[in-house]
């Protein structure tokens, strides 16, 4: 590579002459490299089911092929695409599969790949309005354009952060903020005597970060109440009732719900309205947690499923999730964008603007500096469509109804949830002890990936190992989910022989 934009070196060495300046990759060999990472990139995915959906490697395999330490001399590109190409690409699970059906499965889908490259050419800090105009401005509508989509009120207002489990953070911080009363921003939590117990209320079922959100906040897991579920994993109303009157009556103040719409192990709904009705009763913040499935609601039958979402005090939903968004791009929405303002906004000298009535992106979190992550949200509602997202997620839902309703047809084996989304849970239930049918699913799962086509994953529901097959990649197609049952069968006979 050459070490400046003019091509060469300059006989002098005085640092005033520009020709010395070491400066970026020349701009052209810039563009011939972006022509071939072009192709890698198209290459591996029109290619992807050619590889194993997680590599045949074991740990410090990849390590092991990489130098100890960093070249002191520069290498050329090509090299350096040589191995990503031989070390790095076939060394990685590859989410892009169309076997990949395990946790929640998702798409750096084309449009939004192409938004990823650009913004990293911008490389925009959009912390000020002034430090990315365009950034904050279209971050501002894209959010509002799935705030509109996915039927939440106009109040509501849209942030991104990297991870549902940051959005989930801020949302309780704001909700611990709101209690004026308290004072913890500028007081803090330690050292206080005169400071009651807080709680936060969650399903058995809820993800867990909502306990590290707690732990960072200092609210502490013990004080995160974990409330029982009905047969259908969904959070019992009444005994969120019963939790925050027991925690009352003992004198804590109760801050926070957090309803899940699509639980991570079975994809259940909690009862938002009467969740909502108990948030309000009590005086608690109601955050509803629907990472997952929240971005489905952009279907108006699936919204259906939710009802209540614009009770919320703040909503998280992650369009890298289930809306082919490259990781990572999560989507906060607050009723009142205030209160998250209030609660994280510190402006030092170096970082005032003159410009008013604008916003500036860093006051709403944590993060001051952050990447342009709304370009390939934009780009892939545009590129699809509202319609042509609608149509995707619909055909992932029919497939996995399909998937359903085979299980539900093979007597060898059981369905562990009801199907509200796009991810089945699903278990052998061979003539054995309820241990040895979860040593016995366990197993199958095992020899079900090992295969390579396919990745599926597991969790607990009741206390028993459930087989899970999540649909979401828009790769993924009816054969590929018949490779899967096919492969789940054929397994079932080998483990039981
Ligand atoms: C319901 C739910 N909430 C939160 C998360 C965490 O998401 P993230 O990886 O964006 O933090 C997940 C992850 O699967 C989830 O299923």
């Amino acid at each position: 590579m050459n070490t400046n934009d003019e091509g060469g070196v300059a006989g002098n060495n005085a640092v005033g002459s520009d020709m010395l300046a070491p400066g970026d990759m020349p701009v052209e060999e810039f563009r011939a490299a972006m022509h071939e990472v072009a192709d890698l990139m198209a290459d591996y995915l029109g290619g992807v089911d050619n590889y194993p959906v997680v590599p045949p490697i074991r740990p410090g395999d990849v390590a092991r092929m990489l130098p100890a330490s960093a070249p002191e001399q520069a290498e050329p590109i090509d090299k350096i695409l040589t191995d990503y190409k031989r070390i790095i690409e076939p060394n990685t699970t590859h989410w892009n599969h169309p076997g990949f059906m395990a946790y929640f499965a998702v798409t750096g889908s084309g449009p939004g790949i192409l938004g990823e490259a650009l913004a990293g050419a911008l490389n925009v800090n959009a912390m000020l309005w002034r430090t990315g105009p365009a950034p904050t401005e279209l971050e501002e509508r894209a959010c509002d354009w799935l705030r509109q989509a996915i039927g939440l009120p106009p109040e509501f207002v849209g942030h991104i952060n990297d991870t549902a489990s940051v959005s989930s953070f801020v949302s309780l911080a704001a909700a611990r903020h709101a209690r004026k009363e308290l004072d913890i921003r500028r007081r803090g939590m330690s050292g206080r005597t005169d400071l009651p117990r807080l709680t936060v209320y969650a399903s058995t079922q809820a993800h867990s970060s909502i306990d590290k959100a707690c732990v960072a906040l200092g609210i502490g897991l013990d004080n995160l109440r974990k409330i029982e579920t009905d047969d259908e994993f969904r959070m019992s109303p009444a005994a969120l009732a019963t939790a925050v009157a027991a925690d009352r009556e003992a004198g804590a103040v109760p801050l926070a719900v957090v309803a899940t719409q699509g639980t991570t192990s079975s994809t259940s709904i909690d009862p938002v309205p009467a969740i909502a009705e108990v948030a309000r009763r009590e005086g608690m913040w109601l955050h509803i947690d629907a990472a997952y499935a929240g971005v489905a609601a952009i279907v108006p039958e699936v919204r259906a499923k939710m009802p209540g979402l614009e009770l919320a005090d703040s909503l998280v939903t992650n369009p890298h999730k289930w809306l082919f968004v490259p990781v990572d791009c999560s989507t906060l929405f607050v009723r009142d964008a205030n209160q998250l303002r209030e609660a994280f906004s510190i402006v030092p000298d170096y970082l005032t603007t003159t410009e008013t009535n604008v916003t500036n992106l860093m006051d709403y979190g944590v993060q001051l500096g952050r990447r342009f992550r709304s370009l390939k949200l934009w780009m892939v509602m545009r590129a699809f469509g509202l319609e042509g997202l609608r149509e995707r997620i619909r055909y992932h839902c029919a497939l996995a109804h399909e998937f359903e309703s085979w299980v539900a047809a093979d007597e060898r084996f059981e369905l562990a949830a009801p199907v509200p989304f796009s991810t089945v849970c699903f278990r052998a239930t061979p003539a054995l002890s309820l241990d040895e049918q979860d040593a016995f699913n366990e197993r199958l799962l095992a020899r079900v990936n090992v295969a390579g086509p396919v990745l599926l994953s597991h969790t607990r529901l009741r206390g028993r190992y459930v087989m899970r097959i999540a649909i979401g990649n828009l790769r993924t197609r009816m054969s590929h989910v018949r490779a899967a049952w096919d492969l789940i069968r054929a397994a079932y006979e080998q483990v039981a022989v």
